[in-house]
């Protein structure tokens, strides 16, 4: 009975470990860092092995107690024994005490999981999602066995096209009806089928977009640049043009050569700036704001000379929510988390490269003046979704109240 409540803390403590380890990771070696290796790079060895170690640190004890009780009571007191009490007491107590720390932690994740599971998800209200889409185009190879026989399966090729109905109170009457399509972190890469961009222009067209936003992230490497504006851009057709931003991974690429690239097939690049959309003498201003954090995300001169009133946001990363000061946002387009990419039964995502780490991972979100979405994108690095599909998302937008949609 004792051997088990100790295992469970010793199961709930390892539990805890994780949760720290992923603490560090989401929130300084992913979360913010201005260069494509992350200064902190180095915690995400050293983390683990000093929380193992703190972790291992309970077991001198639990030695000390097994070694003491097997000798006679006469021979307990001897100096040998008392010698090897100072030394594993000392580290036994810091493990002991760490072990609490740290199934505390363990418990305490558990607790706000099922907490936040028997809420749902966040609905804000002024929007209504419904049933998404799917295009499967090939069976993606998994590694490692035994995640294949845990039924894992790997979604890269999966396309889902969520649809999303979007109310705003005052939108101007020509615009109810309007259609955004919001395509993000393509990542293009050769080791992914060509077949598989195609099919996302292809879906994309299908949806018969006014507007078709780019959330950045379009290449991982300077080479597939190219390869990108050929394979993406260039069958991409929206009444009223594509307007893109940078993601973090364009600026490490080659910012510069990536704007070039797309600019050429007609892309505007709204960075720190707006545009306008016009319907007959109705207009709904767009609003692009640099990535966080290569960028220099200028929100005075993103939404400079908009009066107050219905507009759309493009940003890379959903941070940007908790900077916009009031700022008003009917719509705010992110990318950047892939929805955590590889997301586990019950925990969902749990490796979001935000210093809010899992709360703005994908979905809907709306913070004071802001309604926000984020898309779990449409590539992966490296080549592997589970239980996160690439996602093409659709928005249109109606003229209505916020409470009767
Ligand atoms: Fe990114």
């Amino acid at each position: 009975m004792l051997r088990f409540f100790f295992f469970l803390l010793l199961a709930f403590a390892l539990l805890g470990d994780a949760r720290i380890f992923l603490f560090v990771m989401n929130r300084l070696v992913f979360g913010s860092h201005r260069h494509e290796k992350s200064p902190w790079a180095p915690l995400m060895w050293i983390t683990p092995i000093v929380l193992l170690i703190l972790t291992s640190l309970f077991w001198p004890l639990h030695r000390w107690i097994d070694w003491m009780l097997r000798r006679e009571v006469i021979d307990r007191v001897t100096p040998e024994a008392i010698e090897r009490v100072d030394w594993d007491t000392m580290l036994g107590k810091a493990g002991l005490g760490w072990l609490m720390i740290a199934a505390a932690v363990g418990v305490y994740w558990i607790v706000e999981t099922i907490r936040i599971r028997a809420k749902g998800e966040e609905r804000p209200q002024g929007v209504r999602d419904h049933p998404p889409e799917l295009v499967t185009i090939r069976r993606a190879h998994i590694p490692f066995g035994w995640l294949r026989r845990l039924g894992a399966h790997n979604d890269v090729y999966d396309i889902e096209i969520t649809k999303h109905e979007v109310f705003v109170d005052d939108l101007p009457e020509a615009f109810d009806g309007y259609r955004i399509a919001f395509l993000t972190d393509t990542h293009v890469a050769r080791v992914i089928r060509p077949h598989f961009y195609e099919e996302v222009v292809a879906q994309t067209n299908r949806f018969e977009p006014d507007v078709i936003l780019l959330g950045g992230d379009f290449v991982t490497w300077h080479r597939h640049i190219p390869l990108m504006a050929e394979t993406l851009v260039a069958g991409l057709v929206a009444r009223d043009g594509i307007f893109a931003v940078l993601g973090n991974h364009d600026y490490w690429a080659g910012g510069a050569d990536v704007r070039k690239a797309m600019s050429e097939r007609g892309v505007q690049f709204i960075i720190n700036r707006s545009a306008v959309l016009r319907r007959g003498s109705a207009e709904l201003p767009l609003v692009g704001i640099d990535e966080v954090y290569r960028g220099e995300p200028d929100l005075d001169a993103a939404f400079a000379g908009l009066r107050w009133g219905p507009r759309i946001v493009l940003t890379h990363h959903p941070d940007l929510i908790m900077d916009m000061a009031g700022r008003r946002a009917d719509l705010m387009l992110c990318g950047h988390t892939h929805g955590g990419q590889i997301r586990f039964p019950f925990f969902g995502a749990v490796v979001v490269p935000s210093r809010y780490e899992t709360r703005f991972a994908s979905g809907f979100h709306r913070v004071n003046n802001v309604l926000m979405y984020v898309s779990r994108g449409i590539g992966a690095i490296p080549p592997l979704r589970i239980l996160c599909r690439p996602e093409i998302a659709t928005f249109v937008l109606r003229q209505g109240g916020r409470t009767k949609p």
